[in-house]
């Protein structure tokens, strides 16, 4: 279910391990909703002009010697990476400590092994739309989160976008098929529009602009109505008209449905078999 996003004065010291794509993205999520640089912790071999600039203003950047347990510790490395980046994170976890791996593929089972006994951890799966704070992020907790440590997770991941909750695991790769790679199935579809668009006869710049812009202003509908995606498609679509013959093609055998429901399949499998 998503909530409200509430601002983030009010959390602990969060540490933040990996400043990518993706951890930058939240990053500049919980700085606009009022986190303090001074909060912040990051670990990041080859951190952003961004975020050096941030250390001027009070964020610690790749601490070294003792370090105090955090609030909460988000892991935002490759998950190849993990093996090395995980276990060194111990000192930073705390009876208290959330601990959120937004790392694909990546267990909870694997966060527990790597981590102190009774961590809390919460498994995430966020999206690319995350870099505009459009992401849609769904969360799935160990058994030691408490109320108060999901409430943060929550605020923490509403940063960058809508939050859904998952208590079962074996969703995560459904959830990563769907929501996780679903973006390059979005931007697929505008280069397909692309090409489709100069075969039948339009210059290429124009093609290109005319996808890029029907994607993006279908998804702006579509986000801010109420109505269902089959309700706003029924509403272009004359009886008999050029939509109805278009869909004739892409909702007929071998047509989207089937094709997504192979591609969300393999996409599913192949996240199985790296989570190992
Ligand atoms: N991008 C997506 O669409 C997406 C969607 C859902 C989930 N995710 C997950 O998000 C995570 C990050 O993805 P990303 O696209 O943001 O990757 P990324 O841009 O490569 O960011 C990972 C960052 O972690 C740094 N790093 C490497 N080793 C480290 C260590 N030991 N300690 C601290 N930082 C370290 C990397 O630095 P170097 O460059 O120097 O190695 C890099 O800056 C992945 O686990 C991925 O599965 C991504």
């Amino acid at each position: 279910m998503s909530r409200k996003p509430q601002p983030l004065k009010s959390v602990g010291s969060l540490v933040l391990v990996g400043a990518g794509k993706m951890g930058s993205a939240m990053l500049d999520g919980w700085l606009a909703r009022g986190l303090s640089p001074k909060k912040l912790v990051v670990i990041e071999p080859q951190p952003s002009k961004a975020i050096k600039a941030l250390a001027r203003r009070g964020l610690t950047l790749n601490p070294k010697g003792k370090v105090a347990a955090a609030a909460a510790i988000v892991i935002a490395v490759k998950p190849q990476t993990a093996p090395a980046a995980v276990p060194p994170l111990a000192p930073y976890v705390g009876k208290r400590t959330l601990v959120l791996s937004i790392m694909a593929g990546r267990t909870l089972r694997f966060l527990q092994i790597s981590l102190p006994p009774n961590a809390a951890i919460v498994r995430v799966m966020p999206n690319t739309p995350a870099a505009i704070g459009r992401g849609i992020t769904v969360a799935c907790p160990n058994a030691k989160v408490s109320a108060r440590q999901r409430k943060l997770a929550g605020d923490l991941l509403a940063a960058i976008g809508k939050v859904e909750w998952a208590s079962d695991e074996t969703l995560m790769d459904a959830v990563t098929a769907l929501s996780g790679s679903g973006p390059a199935y979005v931007f697929l579809l505008a280069e397909a529009m692309t090409k489709a668009g100069i075969a039948a006869g339009l210059p290429a710049d124009l093609a290109a602009r005319l996808a890029r812009e029907t994607v993006a202003g279908s998804g702006e509908l579509l986000h801010r109505s109420d109505l269902d995606a089959a309700i706003l498609r029924q509403n272009v679509t004359s009886p008999g008209g050029t939509t109805a013959a278009a869909l004739e093609v892409l909702m007929g055998p071998g047509g989207f449905d089937e094709l997504l429901a192979k591609a969300i399949a393999a996409a599913t499998r192949r996240g199985r078999e790296l989570a190992g």
